[in-house]
């Protein structure tokens, strides 16, 4: 397990109306993609819109350590010099995944083709989180991968495996169970399908089109043969919708406020969280869609609007599953009550996003029952307070915003992990308007 980092805190307060342009940081979903696909592929790939956050550098990391020259000529561009297929190097240590439980997930698929052993660590967070989801499909496919106690990192990968496609139906809706599978299946003998229980984002299905692999897909399934090549591509990585999220629900809820935020990705895998807000009653509209490098982008542009709450439909969970810390928030400030249900995977999270922010909401005032599934809010006025984020960087920003309308300042703990997926964040939002400072 990776050592722990200093604490430091957040002490979040009414700011001012939110306005103005910004540009939230690139997805972390593409960035980590970007560098794997670009990494096996032939010749050179330059990502630009990069995410410079801990998360994706620790994957940039890894490919670094297996032999792959990585440039970064400027912030938030990568120069990928692909060694093919075949050309990765072993490494001489584990490989080390921080917080990302993407990294680890999608990595365990990739080193099962490898020639070499492997070995994926992570941080206490990550330690904790189920890979079974992953390590049971890729032993079906012939993988050599165990965990240290049959469940949790760290991994480790036997190289030399013989792999051979499957079909596939994950128990659980999962990008990342899906995406080990896939990559698996580049290294494996036959045809691998995925039969999702509920569609999910589909970044790697649509990546390795672009790359060049064949690769048949639709919501909910996926389908690819082993044997081909990856051919160097340029990517440009949209910003992150779930970034943008915080954003947005902190518009919505401050009163007087007006933001653009340009060149969002609005993948329809990841956007839930607008239908809810919009049948909430919330303004956002998404102009001037167009496509940026395969992916739907548009400029979110959003007004404060009084909310209500409502029954979060359950087919829009997937869609949005990185989305309810800020939800609950959003909830917590609507009229009347917001039920949450069909949401067990917020459990097995960077934290339990489910007890973290009933906990959290509880002690700022508001009325939550948890549930195993879900929540239900009862929406109120939020008073100020002290909340553990328990090391979850959604859960921290989530509060950052619910500190934006409450009554008094809320002290928000253990926030350094934001930069595992939004560096930067405080400045940004305070240029926004918000009332954020560290101490
Ligand atoms: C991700 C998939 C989701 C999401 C995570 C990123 C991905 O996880 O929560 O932040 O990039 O594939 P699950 O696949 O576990 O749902």
């Amino acid at each position: 397990m990776t050592a722990p980092r200093g604490t430091v805190d957040w002490f979040a307060t009414r700011g001012t109306p939110l306005q103005g342009s910004h540009r939230v940081p690139g997805d972390k979903s593409v960035s980590h993609r970007a560098i794997m696909l670009a990494s096996i592929a032939d010749g050179t790939t330059t990502i630009d819109g990069f995410l410079e956050g801990e998360d994706t550098r620790a994957t940039a990391e890894i490919f670094r350590q297996m032999g792959v020259a990585i440039d970064a000529p400027a912030p938030s561009r990568r120069v990928v010099h692909g060694v093919g297929i075949d050309g990765l190097q072993a490494p001489r240590g584990p490989l080390d995944c921080g917080n990302a439980g993407t990294a680890m997930r999608l990595l365990a698929g990739l080193l099962c083709g490898q020639a070499f052993d492997s070995a994926l660590v992570g941080d206490r967070s990550l330690s904790a989180r189920p890979m079974q989801r992953v390590m049971e499909p890729l032993r079906a496919m012939g993988a050599r991968v165990e965990s240290h106690d049959g469940q949790r990192p760290p991994l480790r990968i036997r190289g030399g495996a013989a792999l051979h496609g499957i079909d596939f139906t994950p128990e659980v809706a999962s990008a990342q169970v899906k995406s080990a599978v896939l990559l698996a299946g580049l290294y494996g003998a036959g045809e691998t399908v995925v039969r999702e229980p509920r569609p999910t984002r589909d970044y790697t299905e649509r990546m390795l089109g672009q790359f060049g692999w064949p690769v048949e897909h639709s919501p909910g399934l996926a389908r690819l043969r082993g044997g081909h090549r990856l051919r160097a591509i340029h990517v440009q990585v949209p910003a992150d919708f779930s970034s943008a999220a915080f954003l947005v629900v902190a518009a919505t809820l401050v009163p007087g406020s007006e933001v653009l935020l340009p060149a969002v990705g609005i993948n329809p895998r990841r956007t839930g969280l607008l239908a809810v807000l919009r049948a909430m009653g919330a303004d956002v509209a998404a102009i001037d869609e167009r496509e940026q490098g395969g992916e739907s982008v548009a400029d979110l542009r959003v007004r404060h609007a009084p909310l209500s709450g409502i029954a979060v439909p359950e087919d829009l969970v997937a869609d949005m599953i990185d989305e309810f810390p800020v939800l609950a928030i959003a909830a917590a400030c609507a009229r009347g009550t917001t039920v949450i249900r069909g949401a067990a995977e917020l459990r097995v999270k960077e934290s339990d996003r489910i007890s973290a922010m009933a906990q959290g909401l509880r002690s700022l005032g508001i009325a939550v029952q948890e549930t195993l599934d879900g929540a239900v809010i009862e929406g109120g006025t939020l008073r100020g307070g002290r909340v553990d984020s328990r090391g979850d960087h959604r859960v921290a920003m989530a509060f950052a915003v619910g500190g934006q309308v409450a009554a008094s300042g809320i002290v928000v703990r253990d926030v350094a992990n934001v930069a595992t997926s939004f560096p930067g964040f405080d400045m940004l939002a305070r240029t926004a308007g918000f009332g954020l400072h560290a101490r």
